[in-house]
């Protein structure tokens, strides 16, 4: 089980590219609902973090408990069956599959999940509307402006329902207008349906988005709070 009431948690992480420690001992937890930014300099060991959360790199030491599940113990087909029905993605450069349009994109999570194409389809609309980019529907990712794109990118993630959301520099590709907007979007959303959101930037006005900072340097997480305790 995770700790007390959370949803994720990793315990002990630790992860090395070559002589590089990305990871050197690192514990982290996020309640249902709870938006967590995890702040810090390039290279610190953010995303490394974040993929270790969602199952998508496995430590090389260390747990990462989700609800019930031991992910550090699943092989790469449990990992990829648990991102695909609990978690939700937004990557700093959207990721959309350039070859589907918006709406097919925003549809591809729920297909994937078993839903019908009809209702697939329906849902997806509802969410580009939701983000306010439901002009993009019938239009290539290729075709529409960065801004438009991301939410795009933000309604696919939600799309599905996910339990989680980790969001990887979300704004990081975009003007400080439409980030701010994504990021409300983003939030409002999965405070709606009590999504968690791991939200990874070295933005500060991107992490008063959330509900509690934590600070990954070299490797190692040090909570906001506990630092001016
Ligand atoms: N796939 C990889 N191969 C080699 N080194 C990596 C790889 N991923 C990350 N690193 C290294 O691990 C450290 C942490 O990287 P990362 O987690 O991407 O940091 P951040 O997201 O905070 O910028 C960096 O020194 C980076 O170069
Ligand atoms: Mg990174």
């Amino acid at each position: 089980m995770t700790p007390a009431g959370s949803l994720l948690a990793a315990e002990g992480l630790h992860k090395a590219f070559g002589q590089t420690a990305a990871l050197d001992g690192v514990d982290f937890s996020i309640h249902p609902g709870e938006v967590v930014a995890v702040l810090g300099p390039s290279g610190s060991g953010k995303s490394t973090l974040l993929h270790c959360l969602a199952g998508i790199v496995l430590p090389d030491s260390g747990t990462v408990r989700y609800g019930d599940h031991d992910v550090t113990g699943m092989n790469d087909a449990q990992r990829s069956a648990l991102r695909r029905a609990d978690f939700g993605f937004v990557f700093q450069f959207g990721q959309l599959v350039p070859e589907l349009t918006c709406l097919e994109n925003v549809a591809l999570p729920l297909r994937l999940n078993g839903v019908k194409r009809k209702d697939a389809q329906r849902h997806a609309r509802e969410w580009l509307e939701r983000l306010e980019v439901e002009d993009t529907a019938g239009s290539r990712p290729g075709e529409v402006s960065g801004g438009q794109g991301q939410r795009v990118a933000v309604a696919r993630a939600l799309a599905a329902r996910p339990r989680v959301i980790f969001a990887d520099e979300p704004t990081g590709a975009l003007d400080s207008l439409n980030g701010e907007r994504v990021m409300t979007l983003l939030t409002d959303a999965a405070r709606d349906t009590n999504a968690a959101v791991v939200l990874v930037t070295h933005e500060a006005r991107v992490a008063a988005y959330s509900d509690r900072e934590v600070v990954v340097r070299d490797g190692k997480v040090k909570d906001m709070l506990a630092g001016l305790i």
